[in-house]
């Protein structure tokens, strides 16, 4: 496995969607558990593959805080959204940045896994909100595009902050 360099904001591949992925092979998980070990290094609780520079539908998320297993998902796409609340929210990307957004309090998403074969993941709360943040990612979208507005701020301490 490998550290990869996170993209920042301001890179326009950030801005850029994502293809799909036609076949999952071991070069696809190498990828997957390359974007794990990254996300660990940055303690993030999820990242896209755009965001260490592949356009990929690819995404990993652990919101356990215990060092794994992560949840690695190819092509995922959201089926389902219910109800809603609001999150302090910031990115990898976007460093000791954070603001308020709207999200979908429990949402359910389809996808492959690292094997290829088709799962179903439901999200409540922290798991909702991280599929919805990495998900638009494979869209060109970012959380500063719909954050509540005048809710940014910029802080130094990011101890206890969940980054994606
Ligand atoms: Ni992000």
């Amino acid at each position: 496995m490998a550290i990869r360099e996170i993209r920042m904001n301001g890179d326009e591949i950030l801005r850029k969607k994502s293809r799909e992925v036609d076949i999952v092979d071991d070069k696809i998980r190498q990828i997957l558990d390359d974007m794990v070990e990254t996300m660990y290094s940055a303690n993030g609780v999820g990242l896209s593959a755009v965001q260490v520079g592949i356009l990929k539908r690819l995404v990993v998320i652990d919101v356990e805080y215990d060092g794994g297993p992560a949840i690695k998902l190819v092509n995922p796409v959201i089926v389902k959204t219910k109800g809603m609340q609001e999150c302090q929210e910031g990115c990898l990307s976007f460093p000791n940045q954070f603001a308020i957004v709207r999200r979908p309090k429990e949402v359910i998403v389809k996808a492959l896994d690292e094997n290829g074969k088709p799962i179903t993941i439901k999200g409540k709360e922290l798991l909702a909100q991280a599929l919805c943040h990495e998900l638009d990612h494979l869209d060109g979208t970012l959380f500063v595009d719909q954050m509540e507005e005048g809710t940014l701020e910029y802080v130094d301490n990011t101890e206890n902050r969940e980054k994606k």
